[in-house]
């Protein structure tokens, strides 16, 4: 929309939230609040994009560039309120002409769909239109005031309602769409004669109406202007966004055996016909191909998984972790920074971090890659059909070939070559009879006599 551009309000320091982190900085399902709200507004294409900030917040204009990188972040060093943060963004938008779209970075929920129709809604008849809802509990809202004969002619803030309008249950979500030149026109003559003494911009409508212009509203549900003050109602965001994850996967063909105990990111992407088992956790980055199956308990972050591949049941992949088709990965394995080729398992409790294991290789219960020094992280290289045997330690940088075999319990600190042994292990030995001879010993040195000495 090349005559839109938007303002997202974002400079309240969330108090509420007792965080060191902006409020809007917060993130449910793998993605910031902020994120959110711009993902969907960037969906509009505007001309420009402004965010306002609180001040020592860096990191929000860092943010909203990841998700705009020619968004313009703007401070508002007093919080004023709303009339006084949007009239921060004037610098950027001045000299733009069209509609301008003003959403708060705290409503996450919105639909790209919903805002275009607000932007619609705009016309040389209705130069502002609100985005309003029925609120089952309107406490707190600023209230639309809808003439009998439907005429929308301001909105009221609860603490300067009088009581019949403090019934009134479709109550202002804070998202409005407004004619550039009619705000930045009557931005200034709104005052802060009300009981919080703040600049309010949802004085403009009335002031829209007192120039003898009309005024749109739209409606949407309210599951989609909830906003977010405290940790309970972010919980309530990521629910719902979870909700709306699980469902959306499902409908492209992964089944999810218990959903309300799979937790997605965003940009989790699951395959045709993949299984996910109850209680796994998606974090960000992770793409899971056709066929494979997760097992229940796996915690999977920036992690590719192969069409056919079986992980789990309690398996961390982090970062890095790709594998490819049919790989089997077992209980109390942990695999980061490392590809596994097609058909390779690691089926028990074993660490592999920055490797690369060969076609259908197979690494044993236990075996562990040492790949920090405690200084550099160093490459482990496992080829194709080798056999790492059970509690094997491989002292990175090392290379086993194609087809070699580690013998169970050795630690690998050099080179093998393909279809090599490496055994490294002390001589065993074993006494006959020595734990009978050794417990006799022990005894009579305690009931006082000369202990045979034990050799
Ligand atoms: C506001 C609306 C109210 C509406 C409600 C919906 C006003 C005066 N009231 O009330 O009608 O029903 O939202 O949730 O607008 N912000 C700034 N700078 C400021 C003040 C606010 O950036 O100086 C930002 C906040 O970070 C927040 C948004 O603007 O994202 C709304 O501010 P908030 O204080 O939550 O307004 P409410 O009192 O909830
Ligand atoms: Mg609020």
């Amino acid at each position: 929309m090349a005559d839109l551009a938007v303002i997202v309000l974002a400079a309240g320091k969330g108090t509420r939230m007792f965080s060191d982190l902006p409020k809007v900085l917060h993130q449910a399902a793998g993605r910031s609040l902020l994120g959110h709200v711009l993902t969907t507004v960037v969906d509009l294409a505007p001309a420009r994009l402004v965010v306002v900030a609180g001040p020592d917040m860096p990191e929000v204009a860092e943010e909203a560039r990841r998700y705009c990188s020619t968004a313009a972040t703007v401070v508002q060093a007093e919080r004023n309120g709303t009339a006084h943060a949007v009239s921060m963004a004037e610098p950027h938008l001045a000299d733009f002409k069209g509609k301008i779209l003003i959403v708060y970075g705290d409503v996450p929920l919105l639909g790209a769909a919903t805002l275009r129709a607000l932007a619609d809604a705009v016309c040389d008849a209705q130069p502002l239109a609100v985005l309003g809802f029925e609120a089952t509990d309107p406490t707190g809202y600023g209230r639309l005031i809808v003439t009998g004969d439907g005429r929308f002619t301001a909105i009221r803030e609860e603490l300067d309602a009088t009581p019949e309008e403090r019934a009134v249950t479709l109550c202002n979500s804070g998202v409005m769409a407004v004619d550039s030149a009619l705000l930045w026109e009557l931005l200034p003559g709104i005052g802060s004669n009300n009981a919080k003494g703040e600049f309010y911009l949802t004085d403009l409508p009335g002031l829209i109406v007192a120039a003898g212009r009309e005024l749109a509203f739209r409606e949407c549900p309210e599951d989609e202007v909830l906003g977010v003050n405290t940790r309970a109602q972010l919980a309530v965001i990521e629910a719902a966004l979870q909700h709306r994850l699980r469902r959306a996967a499902m409908l492209k063909g992964a089944t999810l055996v218990a959903p309300e105990t799979v937790f997605l990111s965003v940009d989790t992407e699951l395959g045709q016909d993949v299984v996910v088992e109850p209680h796994v956790v998606f974090a960000n980055g992770v793409k899971v191909g056709n066929r494979a199956t997760i097992r229940s308990f796996c915690h999977i972050e920036r992690a590719t998984i192969g069409e056919a591949a079986i992980v789990g049941p309690f398996a961390r992949l982090r970062p890095g972790a790709t594998l490819a088709r049919d790989v089997h990965v077992g209980n109390f394995v942990e695999i980061k920074q490392a590809v596994i080729d097609d058909g390779a398992k690691i089926n028990h409790l074993a660490y592999v971090g920055d490797a690369r294991v060969g076609a259908a290789a197979n690494v044993g219960a236990g075996a562990i890659t040492c790949n920090y020094n405690g200084v550099d992280k160093n490459l482990t290289e496992i080829g194709a059909g080798a056999f790492i045997g059970t509690n094997a330690s491989l002292v990175a940088p090392v290379r086993v070939g194609e087809g070699a075999f580690v013998a169970a319990g050795s630690v690998v600190t050099s080179d093998v070559d393909p279809d090599a042994l490496y055994i490294e292990r002390g001589e065993s030995k074993i006494r006959a009879n020595w734990v009978k001879r050794y417990f006799e010993a022990l005894r009579a040195r305690k009931a006082g006599a000369a202990a045979p000495r034990e050799k």
